[in-house]
């Protein structure tokens, strides 16, 4: 148990840990390409760690640097090359990202067998969601009740193929675009919705050739990836805890430095906004929230995030917001309790399939400490009171459950404890660390 008393402001500045969807693409598209690829800022993380483990366990080479003052690492990757994965059984650990993308690249070997398991909520995520379109590129591929991991995968010999996601997902969108490089022809995948496009930007740095038509993204072939130097962003799904604390907390302001802002990811912005939290403007400006010192280091853009608290009304979100603010709609819960009016989700089943059943963890969590929320089947509701009792919050072993009980505390009468709270190591390890920093 970990308590969070009452508190804030929240004032300072940090750079928020590296990004995790960029962590992992960076060890696997590093591990695919031919020589070097340096990673500056990798996330050091239990969810990366795995993925580190699992290119190493394909034969990649890894060199682990100093980790600079945010806790990055300097990670060199030598790759073993498109088709010189050697065969490995993987633990995936909790990493939702690695199960669902690495099988895609390893379907295409010439031979050689992968397994894939992890931990106990690792078995209960989907990943039929690959293995259907994989097969219909002549994948050899197995799970558990022809749904859930373990997964198997044998090298075969791929074709492209033309295949619209049903499920609005990054992930199986990342795996099919890998296996597309591995493939005889082209692979067009069509994406009614669009999510993070982390690994094109990445891919075609390192020399893949892919175009985007309307919704439609197409993979061709490749001989090899080029190696090269990936700079990581800020994660913005763990700077949004502390967007949401200083939003909360009367008082506050907080500079978030160096934060990814690709705008498939930042969709928590303009549901803010809608929310009443005025944006924009220069620093000076007095605005809730601006965004400023854009830069592109590398293939993702960042900037610094200004944010200081701000009263917030109800909004409705529904399912063209999800996709690029999945990962933050636990987070919309708990600033809805503070909103003026009911604030509703709809369009949000996925949420059931994370890392926890986050509609539960997050109608059950925020009940328990006094909220008046209520679940529906693609997400909830909440009347928004202004305040929140406090009490106990159970993690459910899920990082993001764990980062919003810790912010309800702060924001609360009197104050949560987190059952679980070690769940954070998943994504953000210094995440008590930083929080505590901010409130000194
Ligand atoms: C991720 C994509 C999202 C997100 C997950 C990370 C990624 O999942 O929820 O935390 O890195 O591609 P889906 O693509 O399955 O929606």
């Amino acid at each position: 148990m970990t308590r969070f008393d009452p508190g804030g402001p929240l004032h300072g500045e940090l750079r928020p840990p590296p990004d995790k969807s960029v962590t992992h693409r960076a060890a696997l598209i590093g591990a695919m390409a031919d020589g070097p690829t340096r990673v500056t800022g990798y996330l050091d993380s239990e969810d990366t760690r795995a993925t580190l483990r699992a290119v190493a366990a394909v034969g990649a080479g890894v060199r682990e640097g100093e980790p600079d003052e945010n806790g990055g690492l300097f990670v060199e990757i030598e790759g073993v090359g498109l088709r010189g994965a050697r065969p490995a059984a993987i633990d995936v650990a909790n990493a939702g990202t690695l199960l669902r993308i690495m099988p895609g690249w390893l379907a295409g070997q010439s031979e050689g067998e992968w397994t894939f398991d992890g931990d106990e909520s690792i078995r209960q995520r989907p990943v039929d969601r690959i293995a259907d379109p994989l097969r219909l590129m002549g994948a050899e591929v197995d799970c558990r009740d022809g749904r859930l991991p373990p997964l198997r995968v044998r090298g075969s010999k791929l074709h492209g193929i033309a295949f619209e996601i049903p499920v609005a997902s990054a992930q199986v969108k990342s795996c099919l675009l890998l296996a597309g490089l591995l493939a005889d022809g082209e692979t067009a995948i069509h994406e009614p919705v669009s999510t993070r496009d982390h690994t094109e930007r990445m891919l075609a740095a390192m020399g893949a050739s892919l175009r985007r038509e309307g919704d439609v993204l197409t993979i061709s072939p490749a001989e090899r990836l080029e190696a090269g130097d990936v700079p990581v962003p800020g994660d913005f799904s763990s700077a949004a805890f502390l967007i949401a604390g200083a939003l909360l907390l009367p008082g506050s302001e907080v500079d978030l430095r160096e934060v990814g802002i690709n705008r498939n990811r930042i969709g928590l912005l303009s549901i803010l906004s809608r929310m009443g939290v005025e944006m924009g403007g220069t620093h000076e400006s007095g605005r809730a929230l601006t965004v400023h010192e854009i830069r592109e280091p590398g293939p993702e853009p960042v900037a610094t995030l200004q944010v200081r608290s701000a009263p917030l009304r109800a909004a409705e979100v529904t399912a063209a917001d999800v996709p690029a603010a999945i990962d933050e709609l636990p987070l919309l819960a708990l600033l809805a309790c503070f909103a003026d009016g009911e604030t509703v989700l709809s369009g949000a089943e996925e949420l059931r399939a994370k890392e926890s059943d986050r509609i539960a963890g997050v109608v059950e969590g925020l009940s328990g400490l006094g909220a008046e929320i209520e679940a529906r089947p693609d997400g909830f509701a909440v009347r928004g009171t202004g305040e929140l009792r406090g009490g106990t919050l159970d993690a459910r072993g899920d990082h993001r459950l764990a980062m919003l009980g810790a912010i309800a505390g702060l924001a609360s009468k009197e104050g949560v404890e987190v059952d679980g709270f070690e769940a954070v190591a998943v994504s953000y390890p210094r995440f008590e660390r930083d929080l505590r920093g901010l409130l000194a």
